[in-house]
């Protein structure tokens, strides 16, 4: 099964901004997703980057090109309807578009000022993705943009058919950042199970939309 990469159906653009590749975050990023390298001194440390940015990301990050990735996701991922959590969700530039998909949609962050400049008005809840304070399968979907993966907690929080929206909005040029393939292998070797779906780029940035096979 694995991931199947769509052809394109909007332009596909080279980021001429900075190469997030070796970022700090991306290390950070790998070593959540495989090898449970989160606790929390890394906690208080991202929260407090976070923090620190959260008055300028709306008008920094902002902008028409911020929802094309997602949109293609949902569109031609076959995602929506029920109940959308959205894990990292910072100031919520993707919330709008989120609730034209989904009945409830409910936004997580653990940045406290990230969620205090939210741009959107969702139902949103300052918490760890680490340790969701969410029942067993409650997400119809759970959409991470730009945001580290939690594996165990991803497969714990999502419905038995629900998909997981992996969405980088810069490719691999985003600082937080694992490709399809990697996601799936992180959730395997978290003994998650098998995952398959679809991936594509779009704009500057990519995403994939995974089910448990
Ligand atoms: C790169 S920003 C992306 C924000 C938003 N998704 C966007 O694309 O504009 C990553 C976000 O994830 C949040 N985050 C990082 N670690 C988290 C965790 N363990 N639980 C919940 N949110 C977290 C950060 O506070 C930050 O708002």
């Amino acid at each position: 099964m694995g991931v199947e990469h769509l052809d394109p159906v909007h332009p596909v653009a080279t980021s001429d901004r900075y190469s997030g590749s070796n970022h700090p975050m991306r290390a950070v990023t790998r070593s959540i997703a495989f090898e449970d390298g989160w606790g929390p001194e890394r906690a208080d440390f991202v929260r407090g980057v976070f923090d620190g940015l959260a008055e300028e990301w709306t008008a920094t990050r902002g902008g028409p090109g911020r929802t094309l990735q997602l949109g293609d996701a949902l569109d031609r991922g076959g995602v929506g309807g029920g109940t959308a959590v959205e894990l990292g969700s910072g100031t919520g530039l993707v919330s709008h578009l989120l609730a034209q998909h989904f009945d409830r949609v409910v936004a997580v962050d653990l940045s406290l000022e990230m969620l205090r400049h939210a741009v959107d008005d969702a139902p949103a809840v300052n918490a760890d993705a680490a340790r969701l304070p969410l029942p067993d399968g409650v997400a119809d979907a759970l959409v991470l943009m730009n945001m580290f993966l939690f594996p165990t907690e991803v497969d714990r929080c999502l419905a038995p058919d629900g998909a997981l929206v992996w969405v980088s909005s810069r490719a691999e040029d985003t600082p937080i950042h694992l490709a399809p393939e990697e996601v799936v292998r992180a959730l395997a070797e978290a003994g998650c199970g098998d995952w398959s779906g679809t991936a594509c780029r779009a704009g500057e940035g990519s995403w994939c939309v995974l089910r448990r096979t």
